[in-house]
């Protein structure tokens, strides 16, 4: 027998971790292209500044996000899941037919298989091409006497600009992925107040009433 019961899937961390890398990556998308030159709606001094603090508090705050996940084992979430092609199916094809989610959500996995590698690739490869590149960049006053630095310079920020459209193209996907859920902010506010409804076993519901592990409606 199972029961739905609103649970506390996201704490409190991780919904300030996630709206704030949010509101971070929004102002580097921003601030960046206006460096690269895309708009000029900023000056350019202020550009790289707002770019440089911002950049340093989203390593900040990936560094300690990374230390949360392994502390509280939640980085078992991200690990890859048999099922994938199911759940693109879905997304392709089912969803437009009206059929259920071929997924069903639980505390112990919170994301789909396509979620979690979609947050992997977002965290092991499009996140540390970006800082590992700009920190390169904004070093270059270390390394500007060395022979060919110029040239140097301009791969780095072809790197670095790449990497922020990869960047842009997960922002995109994600926030379209955000409304595919009841109702288009269902999953918008579930990261906002933390609760979702999910399908407990009996057992599962006396363990979380008893030791409340995660708060429950
Ligand atoms: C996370 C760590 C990051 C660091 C350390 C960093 C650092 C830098 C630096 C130092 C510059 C050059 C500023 C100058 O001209 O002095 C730059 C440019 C730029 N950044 Fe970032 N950045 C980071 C993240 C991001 C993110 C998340 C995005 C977009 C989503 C982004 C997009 C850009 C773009 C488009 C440019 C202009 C490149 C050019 O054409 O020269 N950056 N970044």
């Amino acid at each position: 027998m199972t029961h739905k019961r609103d649970v506390m899937i996201y704490t409190r961390y991780e919904r300030f971790w996630h709206w704030s890398q949010a509101v971070l990556i929004f102002t580097l998308f921003f601030t960046g292209f206006g460096i690269h030159g895309t708009h000029d709606l900023l000056p350019f001094g202020l550009a790289v500044m707002i770019h440089q603090t911002a950049a340093i508090v989203l390593i900040g705050l990936w560094i300690f996000t990374t230390f949360w996940n392994f502390t509280t084992g939640q980085w078992r979430q991200y690990l890859f899941k048999k099922g994938i092609l199911k759940i693109i199916r879905f997304y392709a094809y089912g969803i437009l037919k009206g059929e259920p989610h071929p997924y069903k959500k639980s505390l112990q996995r919170k994301q789909n298989a396509l979620q979690s590698l979609a947050y992997m690739t977002f965290m092991t490869v499009i996140g540390p091409a970006l800082w590992a590149t700009g920190i390169v960049y904004l070093l270059y006053n270390e390394w500007s006497h060395f022979d060919g630095a110029g040239e140097a310079l301009g791969i780095v920020a072809l790197l670095h600009t790449a990497a922020a459209f990869a960047m842009g193209t997960f922002v995109i996907i994600h926030i379209y992925m955000t409304t595919t859920g009841k109702t288009p902010l269902h999953y918008v506010k579930t990261m906002i107040t933390g609760y979702d409804r999910i399908e407990l076993s009996e057992v599962e519901e006396a363990y979380l009433a008893e030791t409340k592990a995660a708060e429950m409606k």
